[in-house]
C-alpha cells in the first residue's frame, strides 16, 4: 500500500497471467479465428472508444448518462445508507462525481481497473474533489478473484456502468454475477448499467458508424499486432464487420479478410481465406426482464430499473 494524498490508498494486485502474444497467438490458431475484446484498448483504441461514445448511432453512454442525471435522486434513494462504494473499472469520471456527490454516507470509494496510469490519475483528481471518502485505488482484474481492502462494517453497493457487462459471455456472466454477490452480505447492492435488445437497424448502426470510427477501432487491432508482436497484417486487406446475431443476442464485432493471404505473426504464419473472420467482439444485449432473471438466478434480487423513454438503455439496482 502506498500513501498519494491524506485521503487516497493505492493497491497493486496485478498480476498477468498469460502475456497478449501467448493469448493472441491461441486465439488465431483455433479453427474459428478470435481475439479478446480486452485486446481493443490500447492508448489508440481508448482513445477512439472515447470517440464512438460521442458517436451520434452510439446510444448507450450518452443514454446511460441521462439515465444517472434525471433518475440520481431516486438511485440515490434506492442504494440507501453505502459505506463502501466499489467500481469496476474506473473509466466513467463523469458518473461517479455524481455518485459522489450525491451518496452522502460514502466512507470509501474503491475503483478497480487494470490500466494502473489511468485509474491512479483519476483517483488522485477523485481524492481532492472528495476530501472526506478514503479512496482505495487498486490496480487488479475485477473478474479474477481478488481480496478487496475494505472496511467490514457498513452497506457495500457495487457500481459497473457503460454495459461492459456486454462483454462476458453467457457463463462468464453469472460467474461473476455469482462471484460479486459473494464480496457482498444480505442487504448489500450492485449497480450496473446493461444495454437493452431493440431494432436491430438501431444496433448495427451504434458499432458501424457512417464516419467510420468503430471501423478505425476495430482495424486498431492489427495496427497494434503490428506495433507490438511484430505481425505483418495489411490493414487494406482487412474490413470492419459488425452484426446483430439475434439468435444469441449479441453484436459480433469481426474483421474479414478481403482475399485469400497468408499473415505472419512474429515466426508464425496464419492463412487466411476469403471472407473468413478474426472474431474481435461480443456485445450481449438484455431485455430487462431477461437480466432480472439472470440477477435472480445470481444471488440477487431485482429491487429497482431505471430507463430512458424509448427504452434504450437500462441502469438495475439489485440487492442482495
Ligand atoms: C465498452 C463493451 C460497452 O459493447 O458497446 C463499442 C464496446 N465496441 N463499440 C460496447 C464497443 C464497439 C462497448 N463496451
Amino acid at each position: 500500500m502506498r500513501l498519494l494524498e491524506n485521503n487516497i490508498q493505492s493497491y497493486d494486485f496485478y498480476i498477468e497471467k498469460e502475456n497478449m502474444s501467448h493469448q493472441i497467438l491461441k486465439g488465431l490458431q483455433a479453427p474459428v479465428k478470435s481475439i479478446s475484446s480486452k485486446f481493443l484498448y490500447d492508448h489508440r483504441g481508448s482513445e477512439l472508444f472515447e470517440m464512438i461514445t460521442d458517436l451520434e448511432e452510439y446510444y448507450p453512454t450518452r443514454t446511460e448518462k441521462k439515465i444517472f442525471t434525471e433518475s440520481i435522486e431516486e438511485i440515490t434513494k434506492a442504494v440507501g445508507d453505502v459505506h463502501t462504494l466499489i467500481e469496476y473499472g474506473s473509466g466513467s469520471s463523469n458518473k461517479i462525481k455524481a455518485l459522489l456527490h450525491n451518496f452522502t454516507s460514502l466512507k470509501e470509494y474503491v475503483p478497480i481497473d487494470i490500466s494502473r496510469e489511468y485509474l491512479f490519475q483519476s483517483s488522485l483528481e477523485l481524492a481532492m474533489q472528495f476530501p472526506h471518502i478514503t479512496i482505495k485505488a487498486v490496480c487488479g482484474d475485477y473478474t479474477a478473484p481478488l481480496t478487496l481492502p475494505l472496511e467490514e462494517e457498513g452497506k457495500k453497493v457495487i457500481f459497473f456502468p457503460g454495459s461492459t457487462i456486454g462483454n462476458f459471455e453467457p457463463i462468464e456472466v453469472r460467474n461473476f454475477l455469482m462471484k460479486s454477490s459473494q464480496l457482498l452480505k444480505e442487504g448489500d447492492g450492485f449497480l450496473i448499467g446493461v444495454d437493452t435488445k431493440k431494432d436491430i437497424l438501431t444496433l448495427e448502426a451504434a458499432y458501424d458508424d457512417a464516419k467510420g470510427i468503430t471501423a478505425a477501432f476495430n482495424l486498431n487491432l492489427l495496427k497494434r499486432m503490428n506495433h507490438e508482436l511484430g505481425a505483418n497484417f495489411d490493414e487494406e486487406q482487412f474490413e470492419h464487420l459488425a452484426y446483430y446475431n439475434e439468435e444469441k443476442g449479441r453484436i459480433e464485432m469481426h474483421l474479414e479478410s478481403q482475399c485469400d493471404q497468408i499473415v505472419k505473426i512474429g515466426e508464425s504464419e496464419f492463412t487466411f481465406h476469403e471472407g473468413e473472420t478474426i472474431h474481435t467482439e461480443n456485445s450481449y444485449k438484455y431485455s430487462i426482464d431477461e437480466f432480472q432473471m439472470l440477477a435472480l438466478e445470481c444471488g440477487f434480487r431485482p429491487s429497482k430499473v431505471w430507463t430512458d423513454d424509448e427504452g434504450k438503455f437500462s441502469v438495475h439496482y439489485l440487492e442482495k
